[in-house]
């Protein structure tokens, strides 16, 4: 459901030495005085330790916050290669794309150029919180992870791994691999010093991964106090096929993880499209997430995921880029398309009840873009929404920026005054209307400001 509060103050904590620091104090809506509301809050506070970001005199109602994007899935590393699939399926788009791309980003000028660019990227498209794939090397992973510390956006930095059915110019041994996995755990928990950036175990997939390194990352999982794991599950049929001729043992592909004991509630599993209802049921008891990647699942045609038949078994999705299987940034323009690709389930669903169910409306697509990822995350508690307590982590959206590209002409600024009654009363139905229209058409110019953690990161 959709919250909207207006004329609200919010008041952020940003004094670096407190353990406040970042988190929202207190909101409070329908405020007549925003400076008021902060001495009230705090009467030991004095105007000077009070910086006001005042947005009241955009009295055209096409300005507001909104929690930060979160992206679960995205590969830092392929992003040369956004728009570039041709007509590729997983496995040949693997092969001829994606290995060689990520095989030359151990240049660390080339991985300098690619990372820095593909966060501020990210960060100009509202994203605040992004769980990144880089690739098998760990000096360039490690450099990810103070690009992202200086540039000020909250990241999951996973260190690719990959041991097995791989090229050779792009593989490690199992005993490499987790040396090196190591190496970076141990300077983004102990070196970089930002709790803001996080390590995340990454095995790739099954396929290029023995049970005896992802036994070995579970387990560093788990010595390390339940660090967050990410891989990919489900995305292509041949694919699954492979994975049913790899572990023959497995009694699916999703148990190929759980046997190794992968999944816990800090396991995020991208894709998720071919499941049968015993590994839903196997994914919600243990309590990871799915990130749902729709226009990478467009894109190299693996299929439509069934978010509906997700959420309604109580598994935390969001929403992830997938770049380069994806081809944008924008995690906008993925919820866009996870609403339409609900849609095309619709249109396929046999149950004529159930078609209207299967749609995901606008609400709920941005729930999934910002609380929704966030509790995929196992960070709901903390990312996702305005609440006392959690991180501001906020984008600034303008629908009529300069240069935006979307037009809510003839009503906003018509001088006729029966357009502007059906747009004013009654206000929230207004609102809704104005948010849809933002949602269809709108883009990284309506992001005026992203600040994550309460400190300025973007501006337009
Ligand atoms: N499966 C294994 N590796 C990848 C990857 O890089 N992208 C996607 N979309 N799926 C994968
Ligand atoms: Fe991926």
């Amino acid at each position: 459901r959709l919250r909207i509060r207006f004329n609200t103050a919010v008041g952020v904590c940003t004094d670096e030495s407190s353990n406040k620091n970042g988190k929202i104090e207190f909101i409070k809506e329908n405020s007549e005085n925003p400076l008021d509301d902060v001495k009230n809050f705090d009467p030991s506070l004095t105007y000077s330790d009070i910086a006001i970001i005042d947005y009241t005199h955009a009295t055209h109602s096409s300005v507001f916050f909104l929690p930060g994007f979160v992206d679960t899935h995205i590969h830092a590393s392929q992003y040369p290669n956004v728009g570039i699939f041709g007509n590729s399926t997983l496995l040949d788009w693997l092969q001829t794309y994606t290995f060689p791309l990520e095989a030359s980003l151990q240049d660390l000028d080339m991985a300098q150029l690619v990372y820095e660019r593909i966060v501020r990227r990210t960060l100009a498209n509202g994203t605040t919180t992004a769980a990144y794939y880089t690739t098998i090397d760990a000096a360039s992973t490690k450099l990810m992870g103070r690009i992202c510390s200086e540039l000020g956006q909250r990241a999951l930095v996973g260190k690719v791994c990959m041991d097995a059915c791989s090229p050779e110019y792009y593989v490690e041994s199992t005993k490499e691999s987790l040396r090196s996995c190591e190496e970076v755990l141990n300077f983004l928990q102990d070196e970089l010093n930002d709790p803001k950036i996080l390590p995340v175990l990454t095995p790739r997939f099954a396929p290029s991964c023995s049970r005896e390194l992802m036994k070995g990352l579970a387990a560093e999982s788990r010595s390390r106090g339940s660090l967050h794991i990410q891989t990919h599950l489900s995305e292509n049929e041949s694919e699954v096929d492979w994975v049913k001729s790899l572990f023959p043992e497995c009694k699916s592909y999703t148990d190929v993880y759980d046997s190794c004991g992968l999944l816990h509630n800090k396991t995020i599993l991208a894709h998720c499209i071919h499941l049968s209802d015993e590994e839903a049921r196997t994914i919600q008891k243990r309590g990871s997430g799915i990130s749902h990647c729709p226009i990478s699942n467009t894109s190299i045609t693996s299929g439509e995921c069934r978010v509906r038949w997700l959420l309604d078994q109580g598994i935390d999705v969001g929403l992830g880029t997938d770049v380069s299987g994806g081809h944008t940034c924008s995690i906008l323009a993925c919820a866009r398309q996870a609403l339409l690709v609900s849609r095309h389930l619709a249109m396929k669903e046999k149950e004529e009840q159930n078609k209207e169910r299967v749609k995901l409306t606008v609400a709920e697509a941005l729930y999934l873009a910002t609380l929704g990822g966030s509790r995929a995350l196992d960070m709901g508690e903390s990312l996702g929404s305005f609440e006392v307590g959690k991180q501001f982590d906020t984008q600034l959206v303008d629908v009529e920026s300069q240069g935006s590209n979307v037009d809510v002409f003839p009503w906003q600024h018509s001088s006729l005054p029966a357009m502007k009654l059906t747009l004013h009363t009654p206000p929230l139905i207004a609102q809704e209307n104005l948010l849809a229209k933002w949602f269809f058409n709108g883009d990284d110019r309506n992001v005026v400001r992203v600040w994550v953690g309460g400190k300025l990161s973007h501006t337009l």
